[in-house]
């Protein structure tokens, strides 16, 4: 495969904590320690009552705003549920589509992960869209089959064209919230088959060009060793994302 540079993105999902105050005091300790790191793209996904504070508080700065979740009706009676334009007109850049707390709490499937990227496209969000295995079907030797059904499952409907915007998190269940991270090796692994999965429906030039973020117990002691490998071209880090110094440490990988 040819050596496309892939820029490295460094994103935190901070998932449902955080209050308006609490990510004021984020950004404010946050920012100065990441102001010379420019080696990678830095996103954070605060929860949606958030979202206008933290875009408030990035403004002017290199993070840029993901939402956790959207609908795929660009409006419409679905109460509780949150548009791609409310989101963009929110400041929002991206969004998080998949991820496996969805998956395993709300009924998020591969055909709502498809109606979602298309609304986020459609909308102009880039979409950061996450698989992975359960313990029991890595344990049962399904990985391949499952991550195989959740790419076809998710992107069956693009071009190659539409596919290109789209950032590929790998997160395997069994390594998140579990402090049990993959190793860079199985985490790369994962990631080559993606990029296999990739190459096969959309060509060898977009495959190369598709940067997978790895998520599961991502920290500052384990991501050196995880940007090490060619595959992982970044990280979505959850509990490590929420606190300023452990996130800044995180993205600046290169130094630790
Ligand atoms: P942890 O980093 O807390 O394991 O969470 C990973 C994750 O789910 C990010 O989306």
């Amino acid at each position: 495969m040819p050596a496309t540079p892939r820029r490295p993105v460094i994103a935190g999902n901070w998932k449902m904590f955080k209050t308006q105050a609490d990510t004021r005091s984020f950004f404010a300790a946050f920012l100065p320690l990441v102001a010379a790191a420019d080696h990678c793209e830095i996103v954070i996904a605060p929860p949606f009552t958030a979202l206008a504070a933290a875009v408030d508080a990035a403004r002017g700065s290199r993070v840029a705003i993901a939402a956790q979740n959207l609908h795929w009706e660009p409006q419409g009676a679905f109460t509780g549920e949150i548009a791609a334009p409310m989101l963009v007109e929110a400041g929002c850049r991206a969004v998080l589509i998949g991820h496996s707390e969805r998956r395993q709490f709300f009924g998020e499937t591969d055909a709502t992960v498809a109606q979602k990227l298309a609304a986020a496209l459609a909308a102009g969000l880039q979409p950061i869209v996450c698989v992975g295995e359960s313990l029991e079907a890595r344990e049962q030797g399904r990985t391949d089959e499952i991550l195989r059904s959740q790419f076809a499952g998710a992107f069956a409907a693009l071009t190659a064209r539409e596919f290109s915007p789209i950032l590929l998190a790998y997160e395997p269940v069994w390594a998140i919230g579990t402090g049990r991270t993959a190793t860079p090796q199985l985490a790369a692994e994962a990631h080559r088959f993606l990029r296999a999965q990739a190459e096969s429906r959309f060509g060898r030039e977009a495959a190369a060009a598709l940067r997978i973020l790895y998520g599961g117990s991502v920290k500052p002691g384990n991501i050196s060793g995880l940007m090490a490998e060619e595959e992982i071209d970044g990280a979505l880090v959850g509990g490590a994302s929420l606190d300023p110094a452990s996130f800044a440490a995180i993205v600046k990988y290169r130094e630790g």
